[in-house]
């Protein structure tokens, strides 16, 4: 079964069964400032998990993709990629343990499904401890079901407790699918450490909410979340335990086999790594990520030169890599990700970083062979000079047998990052789409809300990230409800009233400690180095470090740590209106704002 009935199958049991199809998310968050990509296909509903009224009701079903950075050092196995597609279903309060336990039964061993037989089935529950109890419930649905005890495993929170994805959030016990997945016959009691078990599928029971201090309260409603890996079961239902055997990988494989004259047998743990890696900077820019040195740009170009480096030692030229991206794109074909035309731009991206580091990739690997001890200072300078990424050069030298001081690296980093920062103060662009004259208006509009929310909601709101471009600001607060209407009017229109009031905005370069003095706000964090730029908007006379009075943000109406731009009179801007607010995620809020033409 090739994986593109698996997807379709999966998607038809389940509508059949009253489930809404859901559109997937991009891989990187919409609606979610906490974290780089979306690694499971739950991450994009937390808020109806968390009881929100989700539009297409209470059955929902899609497959994800997505993209689990922590996995990148472990890509180079038979079951490791960093991009994969999950196939999840979800009931948000609806249906719980013994329906969701069923369906997945059902879809697994029934002939009209995927007829994978009972006998090479195993099962894992949560055992309980002191947070949650033996899951009692699950057991007995699959006993009931003809699975037998020796082949239904206890474990504890470590191994069948799914959540939350991040410090806080939903989560539950949960229960695990595997899969025998060797030529012998299965052995009668299931050991889950027996690496012939492969896990398929997990269904979690999202019944509790992790708070803050670490401890979990029951959810307002009884959830279910299941993920299957498609590269997975399609190992599986292909009759192979190497992933990248399946047709979701194999074409990539075979064409480096042709490229570089070497078998795949030889050169597994590289061609593995090219192909997962071309494959998710494939999927990346699709996506809209462009190679930069920041956040998902970063894993980007860490990807694609680390694929570049492996081609190499593979002795493959390094041309061939943007040519793979049609392989990708003709795995995916019927799937709906890629469009006609999509290859040309994405081949581009690819072409223009390989063509980058292709200029130093030689010469630095040469560099790295002369390095007898490597050290922080050494791996910086491979990173500055050569463009090799930190984790690349880690790895290289691990190799080796050697390891690196990281702390020394980062402290090289801030250096130059502090240098490099005083040479062009122009390069503060933040959030912001670019420096137009509405992006501006929008910038300083952003900082007027962001103290118009506290003055409102209190002081525990701080801002979580913003986007702005020439059509709104978006703006992210900590923030644990639902604004309510008269809230927003009355931030809307202290935003308006300090608008109309046409106050001046300031700049200044500070400590930042003195910054902090004069309780200035904003994203505190280690990018700033030993001098801070901040801004002032209001009547304030006192930007001035050394004045007396530094508390109550230095008389200003806002003061924020800010790199700017920014407009140089607030009535400039412009009337403001909120036009959303919204969850985001556990915590978060968004709110998204428009200046209205004048
Ligand atoms: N959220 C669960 C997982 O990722 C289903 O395994």
């Amino acid at each position: 079964m090739n994986s593109k009935d698996i997807r379709e199958k999966y998607i038809k049991f389940f509508t059949d069964r009253g489930h809404k199809e859901i559109a997937p998310s991009k891989l990187v968050p919409e609606n979610d400032s906490t974290t780089l990509f979306i690694s499971a296909g739950m991450q994009p509903l937390i808020p109806y998990l968390l009881g929100e009224t989700h539009p297409e009701g209470t059955r929902l079903a899609n497959v994800q993709k997505c993209l689990r950075t922590d996995d990148i050092d472990e890509v180079g196995d038979e079951v490791h990629h960093t991009f994969f597609e999950m196939l999840g279903n979800w009931s948000l309060g609806d249906y719980f343990k013994k329906e969701a336990i069923k369906y997945s039964f059902e879809f697994l061993t029934s002939n009209r499904w995927l007829n994978i037989p009972l006998e090479k089935l195993a099962i894992s529950v949560f055992a309980g401890d002191s947070d949650a109890p033996f899951d009692d419930e699950s057991y007995n649905v699959w006993l009931s079901l003809g699975i037998p005890e020796a082949r239904i495993a206890k474990l504890p929170k470590k191994n069948n407790w799914w959540g939350p994805a991040g410090k806080t959030g939903p989560c539950g016990p949960d229960t695990e699918m595997f899969y025998w997945s060797s030529k012998d016959v299965p052995p009668k009691n299931f050991d889950h450490n027996d690496p012939f078990w492969v896990e398929i599928w997990n269904d979690v029971f999202m019944q509790y909410l992790k708070k803050d201090d670490g401890s979990f309260e029951l959810l307002k409603q009884k959830n279910v979340d299941t993920g299957m890996g498609l590269e997975r079961v399609s190992a599986v239902l292909q009759g192979l335990n190497d992933d990248y055997l399946t047709d979701l990988f194999y074409p990539i494989i075979q064409r480096l086999e042709e490229q570089t004259g070497k078998a795949y047998k030889e050169n597994r743990v590289y061609f593995r790594i090219i192909a997962d890696h071309i494959k998710a900077a494939t999927f990346l820019i699709q996506d809209g990520i462009v190679p930069s040195n920041k956040q998902q740009g970063y894993v980007l170009r860490r990807l694609l030169r680390r694929a570049a480096i492996k081609l190499h030692q593979s002795g493959g030229k390094l041309d061939i890599l943007p040519k793979l991206v049609d392989l990708v794109i003709d795995i995916y074909e019927g799937a709906g990700y890629f469009e006609t035309g999509d290859w040309e731009q994405i081949r581009q991206v690819v072409a223009d970083e390989i063509k980058k580091f292709e200029q130093t990739l030689a010469k630095g690997l040469k560099e790295i062979e002369k390095i007898e001890k490597i050290d922080g200072k050494k791996a910086f300078d491979l990173y500055q000079t050569f463009g090799f990424p930190y984790e690349v050069t880690e790895e290289l030298f691990r190799q080796k047998g050697q390891e690196i001081d990281k702390k020394q690296f980062k402290t090289e980093f801030e250096k130059h990052r502090e240098l490099s920062r005083t040479a062009s103060s122009g390069m503060f662009k933040g959030g912001l789409a670019d420096h137009s004259d509405i992006v501006i208006r929008y910038h300083t509009a952003t900082h007027l809300l962001h103290q118009a929310l506290r003055d409102v909601l209190g002081p525990q709101v701080f801002q979580k990230g913003s986007n702005i471009t020439s059509e709104r600001t978006r703006f992210d607060f900590s923030f644990d409800r639902k604004m309510t209407d008269e809230e927003i009017k009355k931030a809307e229109s202290i935003v308006n009233e300090k608008i109309e009031k046409d106050l001046k905005v300031d700049r200044k370069i500070v400590k930042p400690v003195q910054a902090k003095a004069m309780n200035a706000i904003g994203l505190f964090d280690e990018k700033y180095g030993s001098e801070v730029s901040i801004y002032g908007i209001g009547p304030g006379e006192k930007l001035d470090p050394k004045a007396k009075d530094q508390r109550d943000r230095a008389g200003y109406y806002s003061l924020e740590f800010c790199g700017g731009p920014h407009v140089e009179r607030t009535g400039n801007i412009g009337k403001v209106k909120i036009t959303k607010e919204e969850a985001v995620s556990y915590g978060i809020r968004r709110i998204k704002a428009e200046i209205m033409l004048r």
